[in-house]
């Protein structure tokens, strides 16, 4: 029987072997007695499994998972393929990633290996394969994290050698293996004379005196994405093979669409994610007032969006179950690596778990037990401080460990929301390989819908391209650049109510404007043709017609339109200067220009009112999440909210007048 968590746990990130044996014990111990239950141990450790080439010690990880288990706590082993060590770097210095001016990424950190290096590769298999065979029989074993991260410190993309070779057969694999002209044809190579004799002419998209050929680069980043999937498939394989009922996971991180994680989900039993709020709201924003606003709280938005990634991501090898997920590594206190680092506000650390488990997380595992005294991470808060002191994570994990208890949530209970937004990895590169304008960003344009979603107090589930629609009411499509047939014929049979963004089906797969123009795939449901666009900087925006609820401007970007012949299509709101600014087509409707949040919470609030929705008015910087009968609402803000009439219910935590950086839970009767 797979290893299942039937009540969402707590976990923590542990190093043993950072700490002196005797400590061991108590660690496990004061985790057990704080309300932790899971231990992820052992990713970064190829140098003590392995300190000189071929001598195998896994003596003291078992020894470590003894004291673990001792106190009652399972065990998430990670394989260690982030971090290869010295000696093997030595033994094929070809295996380290290229940059693109040609220089190896060395070793002195971790994640130096090139996803397509042949001997990295047996390798990576030698190790898991020891690691699965020591360690497979011990009892507290619970699931294993493949490698760590994938990508993190950009490390998708490499120019070696290997990935040149390896580009070429995978070209090869695609086109057909004598069939140069398809590709040619594919790529539209006729155009400045591309053209190409055989694979072995073609090189990787590097350093070209203008842009590169987009379908190139589409295909060079189709292939990047691909070399992860094997990297991690092939580790999977392995670890299978001896373990057939240890469940496997990855951790996956934050704002990032380096590859495609529904493809490498498809050899997961579980997805997971590394959940660090303010280090996210730093990087990503996405304005300066959003940034100092929320600080010490982290976005409202960017965490449920990625739970709810995950959780699409958990589903993809078992479409029927309610997708498996976990956050491996949860915030703790300041981190290191952003700009700036503040410090979370008092609850934040509370509040971030209980909402990832609103989302139907199974485990929630802070990242770290205790802060490093030494190398890269010494200013990155762990729940305990380096001199082993309870710092202000532990409490407020055990207080959360003291609410799970009494909230008795089953992980089973959660629900299909109503709402999707269908997302596609291919469909945000093909959008950041011709942006076609600056300020055009993918990835927030999909958190922007997401959000507006959010704000309506409604749940939303994140559907994979071309995945079934059956049971959704209101279909949001954000960013679906390129339409493969599945997902035109999804969107066709669903009967939703659907918002499509400008953009939608605006290339084929070959990256190509389709031959009945934009929104080629799209066109037999929403039968218009996208004639011109235009890109608008920043304070430059078309106005639209002051009637219903969009009283805006298009920002960013617009979209010239017309019917098709005999279309039943009727543009419902028009720009200020007579173009089509929204198009509906029966339950259809397609947006002909970005919109700012505001307008376009508004449209979506109409969008769910077609629907037959129920929303709710949040006040600003609250969120609610339903976890089946419970809902939760999060107040990311630092001033108390009364929500005394979203109150339905028996309150099990909180009060109904919230306080900032508080939460409340309800019971629905
Ligand atoms: C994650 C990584 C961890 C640790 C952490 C610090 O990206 O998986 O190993 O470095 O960041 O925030």
């Amino acid at each position: 029987m797979t290893y299942r968590i039937q009540h969402p746990s707590l976990g923590v990130c542990y190093y043993p072997e950072h700490w002196p044996e005797s400590q061991w014990a108590d660690d496990a111990a004061q985790m057990a007695a704080i309300g932790i239950t899971h231990v992820r141990i052992g990713e970064f450790a190829w140098s003590l499994y392995e300190p000189e080439p071929g001598q195998l010690d896994f003596g003291w990880l078992l020894r470590a998972m003894d004291v673990l288990h001792a106190a009652g706590l399972k065990v998430i082993v990670g394989t260690p393929t982030a971090t290869p060590p010295k000696w093997l770097v030595n033994q094929m210095p070809d295996m380290l990633a290229v940059d693109e001016n040609g220089d190896a990424r060395n070793f002195g950190s971790r994640r130096h290996y090139c996803f397509s290096h042949t001997g990295y590769r047996a390798e990576s298999a030698r190790i898991v394969q020891a690691m699965a065979e020591a360690v497979k029989d011990h009892p507290a074993l619970c699931a294993w994290q493949t490698d760590n991260e994938y990508g993190c410190h950009d490390t998708i993309i490499s120019y070696s050698d290997s990935a040149r070779r390896d580009f070429r057969i995978w070209l090869a694999g695609k086109y057909g293996h004598n069939k140069i002209s398809a590709l040619n044809e594919a790529w539209g190579n006729v155009f400045w004379s591309m053209e190409y004799r055989s694979y072995d002419e073609v090189d990787l998209p590097l350093q070209p005196v203008t842009e590169i050929n987009p379908s190139h680069m589409l295909d060079f980043r189709r292939f990047s994405s691909d070399q992860v999937r094997v990297f991690n498939a092939i580790q999977c394989h392995f670890l299978r093979e001896a373990t057939p009922d240890v469940p496997i996971v990855h951790n996956f991180m934050g704002w990032f669409t380096e590859f495609d994680h529904f493809d490498v989900s498809a050899d997961l039993d579980i997805a997971s994610w590394d959940s660090y709020p303010l280090g996210f709201l730093e990087r990503v924003g996405p304005t300066e007032e959003r940034r100092n606003t929320y600080a010490h709280a982290g976005d409202p938005d960017f965490q449920a969006f990625h739970h709810d990634l995950y959780r699409a991501c958990g589903k993809v090898r078992a479409p029927e179950a309610r997708g498996r997920w976990w956050v491996m590594e949860q915030q703790p206190g300041p981190v290191y690596w952003a700009r700036w680092n503040p410090s979370p506000a008092p609850g934040l650390v509370r509040l971030w778990t209980h909402e990832a488990i609103a989302h139907g997380a199974e485990l929630v595992s802070y990242f770290r037990w205790r802060q490093a005294p030494f190398a890269q991470e010494q200013y990155h808060a762990g729940l305990n401080l380096p001199d082993g002191t309870p710092d202000d994570g532990s409490r407020e994990a055990t207080q959360v460990a003291q609410e799970l208890k009494a909230l008795d949530l089953t992980c089973d209970d959660v629900r299909q929301a109503p709402v999707a937004l269908v997302f596609d990895y291919p469909s945000v590169w093909t959008g950041q390989i011709q942006p076609q304008g600056e300020t055009y960003d993918m990835f927030l344009a999909v958190l922007r819908w997401y959000r507006a979603a959010r704000r309506l107090g409604l749940d939303v589930d994140i559907v994979p391209s071309g995945a079934p629609l059956d049971g959704y009411r209101l279909v949001l499509v954000p960013a679906l650049l390129t339409l493969s047939d599945d997902a035109a014929a999804a969107l066709a049979q669903s009967d939703a109510v659907q918002l499509f963004a400008p953009r939608t089906a605006s290339k084929t797969p070959d990256f190509r404007i389709p031959d009945t123009l934009p929104p080629g795939a799209l066109q037999s449901i929403v039968p218009i043709r996208v004639e011109r666009v235009e890109s608008l900087r920043p304070g430059l925006s078309i106005p639209l017609e002051r009637t219903g609820a969009m009283q805006a401007d298009f920002i960013k970007w617009r979209e010239f339109t017309t019917p098709m012949e005999g279309a039943a299509a009727e543009a419902i709101r028009l720009t200020q200067d007579g173009h089509p600014a929204l198009w509906q087509a029966a339950k259809r409707h397609y947006l002909c220009g970005v919109l700012e949040e505001e307008p376009l919470t508004a449209l979506v609030a109409e969008m769910a009112d077609m629907a037959g929705l129920d929303m709710m008015n949040l006040p600003d910087g609250v969120r609610t999440r339903t976890h089946g009968k419970t809902r939760y609402f999060f107040n990311y803000g630092d001033q108390p909210r009364d929500l005394t009439h979203f109150v339905t219910g028996d309150v099990l935590l909180g009060s109904a007048v919230t306080m900032g950086h508080d939460m409340l839970v309800v019971r629905e009767a």
